[in-house]
């Protein structure tokens, strides 16, 4: 019998490395998981050990290659690569060793470099270039900071021997044994140094931000070849043929590549994609410009509407305030009352992204009453993921583009509530497909179509399937007091932090 051929998908997030393998029906066969350290040096400092990153991603891979391939007598052929954006690292080039942690989105540390930024006047020159804004969460600022931080680095930077890279090219680095300084163009798009309207890296940005050409990795698109792993990794030569970034993983994994399909990942953060297919459309109402994934010989482009905090709020609860045991109880603790008590929590920890982008907010939780307990604020926290929503939609439409349907995915879409509550809010039909693991499912997808495993987008069209939609029921007058409420509170907020 001829073994089945298997795709592995590498999916580096935020808070964990994960795993998983899929067949040729793009069913998963096998997935493992670890968590790792998060470092938080000073306020607003968000950092990842690139040895913790490179430790679980090589970890997690053997255990779920493994698995499958004793479980279905299959072989894995090829790899997908997916991860968490913008994350900067750098490395010495000759031993692949990172000088010091990577810099995290997440991470406000350049607020005040963005501020000098943007009292130049440079704003508009570099959302032209770029798609962007200007935010401490793209790459650039943080690799400047890095030269200019970190011991070594820019003598390193001098000689040609310093590496930078987001977390895709770190892995593809390390896991091609240094042979391949790589990343991808949907990667690329979020440095902040890369055109969007050439497709290139830019020399007014790298200029701008004093960064020296020979750090950067080369850029191919995402369903192409780059290289292969060192035989003492995995025990053989195993082909990378798929990289992208996770939001724009998930949306190909969503199948959302014709123009006007819309997707919503819910993370750690939520980042919602409205495919623009061959055009670059610039929004006037905080939404930014990037690079999809592409199987054609045109780039594509996709709109996209960033949010720091989704499924992280939940992470809050559980190891911060203490009042939730595991993510999972947010769903019947939330539908255990009534309504929110005019409760609203703003969790803008790091600031707060589109449509508003300010990185020196920070939370507030408003309506506190005596009465207030674990369900009314856990409630209060999960609703605020469906009014950040409800912001990116309420941008889109007002860019002119139509939302009649959004495809969700991510862990916290396993919550029915939110979903209904999201449906509610936003009034718009909630798509939750069977496979809510689009991102590592998107990467698979690139990387298989590369192998042949697949033969075309079509192909894989046909294997998406919802599992469940939900519609609006709630009363209008019901949704208007909510979203007032919490227009009220993001505007105390942002009062607050200015
Ligand atoms: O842009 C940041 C994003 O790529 C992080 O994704 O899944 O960790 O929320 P996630």
């Amino acid at each position: 019998m001829a073994s089945t051929p298997l795709i592995l998908s590498i999916d580096q997030g935020t808070t964990s490395s994960r795993s998983l393998v899929f067949d040729a029906n793009g069913r998963i066969v096998s997935s493992a998981q670890c968590e790792y350290k998060q470092h938080f040096p000073k306020p607003g400092w968000v950092e990842h050990n690139p040895d913790d990153i490179w430790r679980t991603t090589v970890q997690t891979a053997d255990e779920a290659m493994t698995a499958a391939e004793q479980q279905t007598g299959g072989k894995i052929e090829c790899i997908g690569i997916t991860n968490q954006r913008e994350t900067t690292v750098v490395w010495d080039k000759r031993s692949g060793q990172a000088l010091g942690n990577a810099i995290v989105w997440q991470d406000r540390r350049t607020s005040g470099h963005c501020e000098e930024l943007r009292l130049s006047g440079k704003l508009d020159e570099i959302v032209r270039r770029t798609g962007l804004t200007i935010d401490p969460y793209f790459s650039a600022t943080k690799l400047r900071w890095i030269l200019e931080n970190v011991e070594g680095a820019i003598d390193l930077a001098e000689q040609g021997n310093l590496a930078f890279g987001t977390i895709d090219a770190f892995l593809i680095y390390r896991l091609t044994g240094g042979k391949h300084h790589l990343t991808d163009e949907t990667n690329a798009s979020r440095t902040l140094l890369y055109n969007i309207n050439e497709g290139d890296w830019d020399d007014w940005l790298l200029n701008l931000f004093e960064i020296p050409r020979s750090v950067l990795p080369d850029i191919r698109s995402s369903s192409s070849s780059f290289g292969e792993t060192d035989p003492q990794i995995f025990g053989r030569s195993i082909p990378i043929l798929g990289v992208a970034g996770d939001q724009q993983a998930a949306a190909f994994g969503q199948a959302c590549w014709h123009a006007g399909m819309i997707k919503s990942t819910y993370g750690t953060g939520c980042f919602m994609l409205a495919s623009s297919g061959n055009k670059i459309v610039r929004s006037q109402s905080g939404l930014l410009s990037t690079v999809a994934c592409r199987t054609s010989a045109e780039r594509q482009f996709a709109v996209e509407g960033s949010i720091f905090i989704a499924g992280a709020v939940s992470q809050w609860l559980r190891d911060e305030l203490h009042i939730i045991e595991d993510a999972a109880e947010t769903e019947s603790l939330a539908a255990s009352v009534s309504s929110n008590e005019g409760v609203y929590v703003v969790p803008a920890f790091t600031g707060l992204g589109a449509p508003h982008w300010d990185s020196t907010a920070r939370g507030a939780i408003f309506g506190l009453t005596r009465n207030t307990g674990r369900a009314v604020l856990t409630r209060a926290a999960i609703e605020a993921v469906a009014y950040q929503t409800n912001d990116l939609v309420a941008s889109l439409i007002s860019d002119g583009l139509s939302v009649d349907a959004i495809r969700v995915d991510g862990g916290m879409v396993a919550n029915s509530w939110f979903l209904q509550f999201l449906s509610d809010i936003l009034e718009v039909r909630i798509d939750r497909p069977v496979i809510i693991e689009s991102t590592a499912r998107g990467a698979a997808f690139l990387a298989g179509l590369k192998a042949g495993i697949f033969s075309n987008t079509e192909q894989l069209e046909e294997l998406w399937a919802h599992d469940r939609q939900f519609t609006p029921s709630m009363l209008a007058s019901e949704r208007q007091a909510l979203v007032s409420g919490w227009q009220a509170a993001v505007k105390a907020t942002l009062f607050h932090a200015s």
